[in-house]
């Protein structure tokens, strides 16, 4: 089959990663007799400095062209300027939005062969295997007003706003039953509704929701606490659907029980995906989690699995190919069961290799 694909690789170690990810899906296509049409534009920073924006036209009229985006990353020191009018991560905001992905998908599992590079005990990572489902056009990052102002006194002031409609948490605590149904039967709802008016919506319309969900069971727990449980004991939790802020937190904390912020991957959707092997194809936009890491850039020592992992979930949900996305996650857990590692999880020995040669063992082994 033919599919076309954007890849907007970015800043930092953006390129690096989704060169390996471009790898992989090339010999995906070789194996599997799919062509992959690829279409690369500009975004973040360096689109900044060429163009003046962090997300050109070209780049937005490239997303509408295609099955599904893979993207890298977007920032860097040059660009961390507090006043700036127009920052490197607006470029990848203006596209989740764009496209209403509000639904992002963040799973993270832990491997044996990484346990002694989480911070964690080995006792404590045994059976995680969790998705942080993370509202991602809403809330704090995009509710108004959003500003920063002076007073007539000249002191400054900042403010941004977190709200939430009923039809906003609906449609992603949706999701997050969907994915429950078509797993485990839970899902954690988090919130602070001891605090804040947002959450005590939040929570009650997860409650309605779950009313058509009996087959779910639902939990609700303060963002707090969760933040605390997902270190105590990880293993207790399926699907934990959050708002945007809360889920930004808690994904990072949640890609430590893997080893690495370095290996999680993540899916932003605009509906529930098709239970697996639906075949169903969605438009998507697929994305590492860990950021541009300009502490590491172009030194090739970067953790590509991130990517790689993105990549298995954009063949699954956006192409309907879900026997190449198993292929592709049998191969990254091979090589990782093997022993080799990148930098990031070198804690626990294993043969550290670098980006690239990480991408070629998992390309090797598909
Ligand atoms: C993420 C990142 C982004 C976010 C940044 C880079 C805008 O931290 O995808 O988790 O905050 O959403
Ligand atoms: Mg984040």
């Amino acid at each position: 089959m033919e599919f076309r694909i954007a890849v907007l690789p970015g800043d930092g170690i953006g390129p690096e990663v989704i060169g390996e990810a471009v790898k992989v899906l090339d010999e995906v296509g070789e194996r599997f007799g799919h062509r992959f049409d690829v279409q690369s534009g500009p975004i973040g920073g360096h689109a900044i400095d060429r163009y003046g924006t962090a997300l050109p036209d070209e780049t937005l009229e490239a997303c509408y062209n295609v099955d599904a985006v893979l993207f890298g990353a977007a920032g860097g020191p040059k660009w961390d300027v507090s006043d700036a009018e127009e920052r490197p991560e607006q470029g990848i905001l203006k596209i989740r939005r764009e496209f209403g992905l509000f639904a992002n998908i963040r799973p993270a599992k832990s491997h044996p062969a990484l346990y002694a590079a989480s911070s964690l005990k080995p006792e404590y990572l045994e059976g995680v295997d969790l998705i942080v489902l993370r509202e991602l056009i809403g809330g704090l990052y995009f509710s108004k007003p959003k500003k920063r102002w002076s007073t007539k006194t000249g002191k400054r002031r900042g403010m941004d706003t977190l709200k939430y409609s009923e039809e906003e948490i609906a449609r992603v605590v949706r999701v997050g039953f969907e994915l429950a149904r078509s797993w485990r039967g839970k899902l954690v709802s988090t919130d602070k509704f001891n605090v804040m008016e947002s959450s005590r919506l939040w929570r009650e319309v997860a409650t309605e929701v779950g009313e058509e969900y009996p087959d779910v069971e639902l939990e609700h727990i303060l963002a707090d606490n969760l933040a605390m449980q997902l270190l105590r004991n990880p293993a207790q939790f399926d699907v934990i659907v959050a708002n945007n802020i809360f889920g930004d937190l808690l994904s990072d904390e949640a890609a430590m029980l893997t080893g690495s912020l370095g290996m999680l991957p993540s899916a932003s959707l605009a509906e529930a995906p098709g239970a697996a092997g639906s075949g169903k194809q969605l438009f998507g936009l697929y994305e590492p989690v860990h950021g541009s890491a300009p502490d590491i850039a172009g030194q090739g020592i970067a953790n590509p699995v991130g990517a790689i992992y993105s990549t298995s979930m954009m063949l699954r949900y956006s192409l309907g190919l879900s026997e190449e996305a198993d292929a592709v996650e049998r191969a990254v857990e091979g090589v990782l069961a093997e022993g080799y590692c990148t930098p990031d999880l070198a804690r626990g020995g294993g043969e550290v290799v670098g980006t690239r040669q990480m991408g070629d063992l998992i390309t090797g082994s598909l």
